[in-house]
């Protein structure tokens, strides 16, 4: 049943540059996207609520018959990936084993960066992600909880942006040589300009979304799902919180019509 929709979940509207890069390697397929925005951020949540958040929006996909579940959040990556594919029938991708990846393809003197929640940064899911692949990588993390919220209200330029990046970044800039900075939130794309700026042209910065689109096309053109005829596909996408903030960067970042938004109520 290859007509059958890709599901993405995240927390609000960070996921949205995985979704963006999926429909740029993957044009035919048809994406079902679920933001929490209301429950947003996720990063200082406790992980039981994490996890407790992260099945609510799975159900709600899986009512929508997804053939696969694409985890955009790094935060329930780190504390529900093994739960969920433990669980479902379907393939499931994260999102930090494939910006791991990615960053150790690229790095030159093997000193990875890597910035995301606090959830994200005390789970150790990407030291151990880098490790598992190359163990001699020194890795230099560091948690900014300022930047979902940041993110999440629309600011993404301009000197507030500018300085919040700028103080949050410091004990990373000024004492490590890293290369290689991955962002591990999916809503720090949204902000990679700051970032590069204050990181400077030297270190190549890794958002995930590429190498995750490129595993979920892997995946399922193995297991034969890849939609085959011609189409234009009609995504969905769902908030729980406000519209019109996710409906404005959603048309920013994935530069489509975006007046199909709807607002959901999940169920517990
Ligand atoms: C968050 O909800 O705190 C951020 C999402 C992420 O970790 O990618």
């Amino acid at each position: 049943m290859t007509n059958q929709p890709i599901g993405v979940i995240d927390s609000g509207v960070g996921g949205l540059t995985v979704a963006s890069e999926l429909m740029r390697q993957l044009p035919k397929e048809r994406l079902i996207y679920v933001g929490d925005t209301l429950r947003c951020p996720y990063g200082p949540r406790p992980k039981e609520e994490v996890i407790a958040y992260t099945w609510e929006l799975v159900h709600f996909l899986l009512k929508r018959n997804i053939k696969m579940l694409v985890v955009a959040c790094n935060t329930a990556t780190a504390f529900t990936l093994e739960d969920l594919k433990s669980k479902l029938d379907i393939p499931v991708v994260g999102v930090i084993q494939p910006g791991a990846r990615s960053a150790i393809k690229v790095t030159k003197n093997n000193k990875i960066g890597v910035i995301g929640t606090e959830g994200t940064i005390h789970s150790r899911a990407y030291p151990d992600a880098l490790h598992h692949i190359n163990s001699t990588i020194e890795v230099y993390d560091l948690a900014c909880p300022d930047f979902v919220p940041m993110v999440e209200s629309g600011v993404l330029s301009g000197s507030h942006a500018m300085q919040v990046v700028e103080g949050s970044l410091k004990p990373l800039k000024n004492h490590f040589e890293i290369d290689t900075l991955i962002l591990g939130c999916t809503h720090y794309p949204l902000l990679r300009d700051a970032i590069q700026t204050v990181m400077g042209e030297h270190v190549t910065i890794i958002s995930s979304g590429e190498e995750t689109a490129r595993e979920v096309s892997t995946i399922l053109g193995y297991q034969k799902k890849l939609f085959q005829g011609n189409r234009k596909p009609r995504h969905e996408f769902y908030t729980t919180g406000k519209i019109e903030v996710f409906q404005n960067i959603a048309r920013d970042w994935l530069q489509t019509d975006m007046n199909q938004v709807r607002r959901v109520e999940l169920e517990e």
